[in-house]
């Protein structure tokens, strides 16, 4: 594919949707998704296609091995803006197999730049050390740090006081741990348990000095 491939691209888009005359009033109009989704840069997942969501419908914020990290200020900014403005139901973070990020995490090299930000999911691997050793197939190991790193930014998702002040006053947003499976084009829920997890980060993690239940 080309440069010009791309903005041709887009002109027969466009001339497609412009078939209904009202898609972009609408589009223009209105901005109130219920769900933010927080995934990988990698090209073979892009949100709005493997969910099979319109334009306006997901809030979408994406980074290198879909990492919440605290002092990411454009996460942290995503997180804010979808919980406390677009008041969003769910949060999904969603990771996927074949991760170069996780991969490049598992392996002790100096990759510059890359070095802070992978750290994030070095010390996932850290804290999960005695399980992720003890799996001896190493795909499977690979396919299990995906998932752990998933659920420690699920948590760190659940960190912030944007979700917590807003869970107290609406019960939502949940958040949502999935994998999607590039073998297969299926997204596998972790099914982790919001509440549960909530309390896990009960005292010095509750920001909104009030006991959670
Ligand atoms: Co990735």
């Amino acid at each position: 594919m080309t440069y010009d491939d791309v903005l041709a691209h887009n002109r027969r888009w466009a001339a497609e949707k412009a078939k209904d005359p009202n898609y972009f009033t609408e589009l223009a109009a209105e901005h109130s998704p219920d769900f933010l989704y927080i995934g990988c840069s990698d090209s073979r997942v892009p949100a709005e296609d493997i969910l099979g969501v319109s334009p306006g419908e997901i809030f979408v914020h994406r980074n290198v091995a879909n990492v919440v990290a605290n002092t990411d200020l454009n996460v942290m900014a995503v997180i804010e803006y979808a919980v406390t403005h677009l008041r969003v139901k769910h949060i999904l973070v969603c990771g996927h197999t074949h991760c170069g990020g996780v991969k490049a995490a598992m392996e002790a090299k100096d990759l510059g730049l890359l070095n802070p930000w992978l750290r994030n999911i070095r010390d996932v691997f850290r804290m999960h050390k005695d399980e992720l050793n003890a799996i001896k197939d190493g795909w499977a190991r690979y396919d299990r740090l995906v998932e752990l790193s998933v659920i420690e930014q699920c948590i760190n998702v659940i960190k912030t006081a944007a979700v917590q002040h807003s869970y107290l006053k609406y019960g939502f947003p949940t958040v949502h741990g999935w994998v999607f499976d590039l073998e297969t084009g299926l997204i596998n829920d972790l099914n982790i348990n919001f509440e549960e997890r909530l309390h896990e980060l009960d005292e010095i993690y509750n920001l909104t000095d009030k006991p959670w239940f």
